[in-house]
């Protein structure tokens, strides 16, 4: 047994958090600042050039001491050290889980199966950089002596958005190249690619752990095929790399041994970002800034590993998560970045957090009787705002966020950069302070509306406010500021998962419905069809209708 497998139901701390919540249910987050003027200092942390506030929450010094009991009393400190120490705490998968290892900041051994894999990182990190280096210099040509140009990337959930959230998140350290990513199996999506690209200077790069997912086979199958259209058998090896755990299924597609990077066992999927499972990453932004992201994800680490609990921001923003989820029974959590090149932050986030903590079963293979994962959504405000914001204001449901934002913009702008911060604040103010009933008859009077207009239109102006959230307010989008970003949010997984005592680093639930797909599949083309339920099968049918 590696991780302390404890019912967090059972613990002490649980029990006082819930007399906790019942004593403090019906506060106000503006009653806690009234209570204590040093509010804000005590619940925010500065940490390297990050900021975190998270006084307008609805939790006072009492919740928050025993939420780092329970935090405590969840061997969380013994866990940690079992995480970086390379014990193989995904248990079901018998892995270690070492994405920590490939950014350390002062490499040492790390032992898996007996073997320190340290220096072997550092030389498959030195492979990647000058296979990198040679593509951006032009000194790795295509097959007919050009330049490559666009790289396309073939890969899906880990082994595409991170890779896609950081591209775009670095764009404003994007050299030349230009990376598109192709990941869904539908066919319009390969093609549109395709449409785009010049065979003689683009660069494939598939990147599967597995080598076995059948959208980025059917995808690498389809460009391959237009591909040798184009140009001979020969070309491949200009054109067409691969990044896998398995060897000998990428040479059986056709990619030589020279071409292939390693994954290995050790990193997850999600996770894989920061390995050669971030190759595509690397090529766009180069070596020097991709080392930036690895420090930085390798200082959040430190940070992580080291600080006291109160003062460690993966920690607080965790047992956050865990007090609105377990405690308020809220469902779901909203990621706001405040900044159009993380777009794509919450739905890479989706998979980071859903695909590890939405698990149903505890460490000693029981039902959980409390809620674990939470559903993870968002988009980057301002567009936020004029979309689903009406619902977070004023609708039924509690939903706490976090908002991300940056101080100093990359493109100097002050205009710009002053009017999309001013929304960064207004919005987590108003979130709390909401619109009282006197404030706005004040204002309707001043406006010179009547009584009896004042009094028709109120309820639907009021806001009621008490709505939480964090602010995560970081100098500036840098690729280290987004590496330690990123590795916040992951160490924020680990947390939760440790305290739901749940199995964060598998994903057995995504099983299911390839095997079943697969199944349907082969219907297709068969005449007799009798093993599906009968809605699906109707379905089947329908579809062959339109078969060609
Ligand atoms: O969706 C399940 C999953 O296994 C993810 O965890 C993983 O990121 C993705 O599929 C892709 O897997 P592979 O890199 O093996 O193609």
């Amino acid at each position: 047994m590696i991780l302390n497998k404890h019912n967090p139901l059972s613990l002490k701390s649980w029990k006082l958090l819930e007399s906790n919540f019942g004593k403090n249910a019906q506060k106000k987050i503006t009653d806690y600042f009234s209570e204590d003027s040093d509010r804000v200092k005590k619940l925010s942390l500065q940490w390297e050039s990050f900021y975190v506030d998270y006084s307008k929450n609805l939790l006072d010094q009492e919740t928050l001491d025993l939420l780092l009991a329970l935090a405590e009393e969840s061997g969380l400190n013994q866990a940690i050290s079992d995480y970086f120490e390379g014990k193989k705490i995904n248990e079901t998968e018998k892995r270690a889980v070492l994405h920590t290892a490939l950014r350390q900041l002062n490499p040492r051994t790390i032992m898996v199966d007996g073997q320190n894999i340290t220096p072997k990182i550092e030389e498959v990190k030195k492979q990647m950089y000058d296979f990198a280096d040679g593509v951006i210099s032009g000194k790795w040509k295509g097959y007919t002596g050009k330049e490559i140009t666009h790289i396309v990337n073939i890969g899906i959930g880990g082994s595409d958005l991170g890779p896609a959230m950081v591209t775009e998140a670095l764009k404003f350290y994007n050299n030349h190249l230009q990376v598109t990513f192709v990941s869904n199996v539908e066919g319009d999506h390969v093609e549109e690619e395709i449409k785009k690209i010049d065979p003689e200077k683009t660069l494939f790069v598939i990147v599967s752990k597995t080598f076995t997912t059948q959208e980025t086979l059917s995808n690498a199958n389809t460009i391959k095929k237009w591909f040798l259209s184009h140009a001979p058998v020969s070309a491949i090896s200009n054109h067409f790399v691969a990044v896998s755990n398995s060897l000998e299924k990428v040479i059986e597609f056709g990619i030589a041994s020279e071409n292939i990077l390693p994954m290995n066992e050790w990193i997850g999927g999600r996770f894989s970002l920061w390995s050669t499972g971030g190759l595509s990453i690397c090529l766009a932004i180069g070596p020097k800034n991709f080392e930036d992201l690895l420090q930085g994800a390798g200082k959040m680490d430190e940070h992580f590993r080291t600080a006291d609990f109160k003062e460690n921001m993966p920690v607080i923003l965790a047992l956050i998560t865990i007090w609105y989820n377990n405690f308020w029974g809220v469902e779901t959590e909203a990621i706001i970045p405040y900044s159009q090149y993380l777009k794509n932050l919450p739905s890479y986030l989706q998979q980071a957090i859903m695909e590890s903590n939405g698990k149903g079963v505890d460490q000693n293979g029981n039902p959980v009787d409390y809620q674990t994962g939470n559903i993870i959504w968002g988009a980057s405000g301002t567009n936020a705002q004029h979309a689903f914001f009406q619902l977070m204001h004023q609708g039924t449901k509690m939903i706490p966020a976090d908002f991300i934002g940056f101080a100093k913009p990359l493109n100097q702008d002050n205009d710009h950069h002053d009017k999309l911060i001013s929304n960064f604040f207004a919005q987590t103010q108003a979130l709390m302070q909401g619109k009282s009933a006197e404030i706005l008859r004040e204002e309707l009077t001043l406006q010179g509306k009547s009584h009896e207009e004042i009094e028709a239109i109120l309820p639907f102006k009021i806001f009621e406010g008490n709505r939480p959230s964090n602010t995560l307010f970081i100098e500036q989008l840098t690729p280290a500021n987004l590496g330690s970003l990123i590795a916040l949010y992951e160490h924020r997984i680990f947390v939760q998962g440790i305290i739901w005592n749940i199995y964060s680093y598998d994903q057995w639930g995504v099983e299911l419905g390839k095997q079943l797909a697969n199944n349907i599949l082969k219907d297709f083309d068969s005449k007799k069809i009798d093993h599906h339920d009968p809605s699906t099968h109707q379905l089947i049918e329908h579809y062959k209708k339109f078969r060609s």
